[in-house]
């Protein structure tokens, strides 16, 4: 195959951006989308030229670390599918696509196609935590917990941090992350301690990192690749609002 690309390049987070245009040549429907931009970039490494920065670590769809827009969509046109996921026979010879980073104040583009996220971990930092002391390991059936629980707790923490729920949401809202970090620790028991601190804390540093409110657009369930749902939102506003009444503030 061969595709046409228009890739936003930024030198920095200071530079001027602009569209630039760019052929793939010989690329196999098996290649996953990040392969394809592996053989752009050694093309590039060929004539001398700067290579295209993105992220990507582990390239099955776990670590969260890749991400930007195809074509205006956050991870590309598949659904359920980070872009290290993504292969190129969901294309066809000759197409053009656009690549671009992730558009959002709190995300600045560090360089090209990488955005910096560390407002995520800042959020985390916040309260996404457990800090009681347990002691030693416990046996794993110490604490029943019934299975729709357990399921409910695990679909939450699935949300791998990629960011695309922000960049695909017009308020460039993070309130899809936030509220599935703070739904697997609220709905487990080991949680329950810190459940009223823990989601006012994150909910103010979400607000502090300038993200914006959600208006349930369901934009951010749509593109996300882990297909966390929007009722994790509402969770975390039902907890908010319990948190006010608890502790009043
Ligand atoms: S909720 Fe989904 S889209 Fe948002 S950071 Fe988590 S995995 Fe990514
Ligand atoms: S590189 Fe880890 S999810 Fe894509």
């Amino acid at each position: 195959m061969k595709l046409n690309l228009k890739i936003w390049r930024q030198a920095g987070p200071a530079a001027a951006g602009r569209l630039e245009n760019y052929a793939a040549h010989d690329i196999s429907a098996d290649m996953s989308f990040l392969e394809m931009l592996d053989v752009v970039n050694e093309g590039l490494v060929r004539q001398g030229k700067d290579t295209i920065a993105f992220d990507s670590d582990c390239r099955e769809g776990i670590c969260g670390t890749c991400g930007f827009l195809v074509d205006g969509i956050p991870h590309g046109p598949d659904p359920g599918t980070t872009v290290c996921q993504l292969h190129m026979r969901r294309f066809k010879d000759g197409d053009t696509l656009t690549l671009e980073p992730w558009r959002a104040r709190p995300f600045p583009v560090l360089k090209d196609l990488v955005v910096d996220r560390s407002a995520f971990d800042r959020i985390i930092q916040a309260g996404g935590y457990t800090s009681a002391n347990v002691g030693g390991a416990q046996d794993a059936n110490a604490i029943l917990i019934a299975k729709p629980v357990a399921d409910q707790a695990m679909d939450s923490a699935a949300c791998i941090g990629c960011g695309a729920c922000v960049a695909a949401c017009k308020n460039a809202s993070a309130a899809l992350f936030t509220s599935a970090k703070v739904s697997h620790l609220a709905l487990l028991p080991q949680g329950a301690p810190e459940r009223y601190s823990r989601v006012v804390k994150m909910v103010e540093r979400h607000d502090a990192e300038g993200f914006g409110s959600c208006s349930n657009e369901g934009e951010c369930e749509a593109v996300c690749p882990k297909e966390i749902p929007i009722t994790n939102i509402a969770r975390m506003n039902r907890e908010y609002l319990k948190a006010m009444l608890v502790i009043g503030e």
